[in-house]
């Protein structure tokens, strides 16, 4: 079996992943190797972020590893959370507030175009990949649903009538941003 860490300290997200993985692969953690560090993501963008997530775990156990790095991308706002969606509202990375300073924001705002994009960086055998998965849809006025996490009760993808924390995780992971750059991260493993 392929043994793979996932450069997270994010339980939402080795939870989604997880349930995504077949036979064939076999995450470990930092934290299941011993590394409790706050791995840096304060570069300027998410691809970025998500090498030096890679590379930093590389270093420290030459092993091989992938990390990823996502955005919520709104039209109305240029762009913005973007790279900075984790800490938008401040250091906390506190949900609830980052999700209040959007709807803040865009209180006045009628063109409600978002898209989440997740890239994945890889690191295997010394060579670097990277991967990338994007979903678009609409940043609504209110909260609805209690799944998921993030932004996740206050955008309705294109196509759907309910948001990302109305569906069950099956639902999110069939169309979800991670779970299209980790369907090509997988493809890519298995075939190599
Ligand atoms: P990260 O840098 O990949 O950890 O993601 C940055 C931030 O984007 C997270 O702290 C969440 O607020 C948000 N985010 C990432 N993925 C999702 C998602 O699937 N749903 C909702 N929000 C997300």
């Amino acid at each position: 079996m392929m043994e793979l860490i996932f450069a997270t300290n994010n339980s939402h997200k080795l939870k989604e992943i997880s349930a995504m993985l077949g036979n064939a692969i076999r995450l470990l953690t930092p934290a299941e190797l011993g590394i409790n560090d706050d791995i840096p993501e304060d570069f300027p963008t998410i691809e970025e972020n998500a090498l030096a997530k890679a590379r930093y775990i590389h270093r420290l156990t030459g092993r091989d590893v992938f990390a990823d790095d996502t955005g919520l991308e709104i039209e109305a706002l240029g762009g913005e959370p973007g790279v900075h969606s984790a800490r938008y509202a401040g250091p906390g990375k506190d949900f609830e507030k980052n999700i209040d300073k959007v709807l803040e924001k865009m209180k006045d705002v009628n063109r409600r175009n978002a898209c989440f994009r997740t890239v994945i960086a890889l690191i295997k055998d010394g060579g670097e990949y990277l991967f990338e998965g994007k979903i678009c849809g609409k940043i609504i006025r209110e909260r609805r649903g209690s799944k998921g996490f993030g932004y996740d009760p206050v955008f309705i993808p294109d196509g759907y009538n309910v948001t990302f924390a109305q569906m069950s995780l099956e639902e999110k992971n069939r169309i979800s941003h991670r779970s299209e750059a980790f369907r090509k991260l997988r493809s890519f493993l298995l075939k190599s």
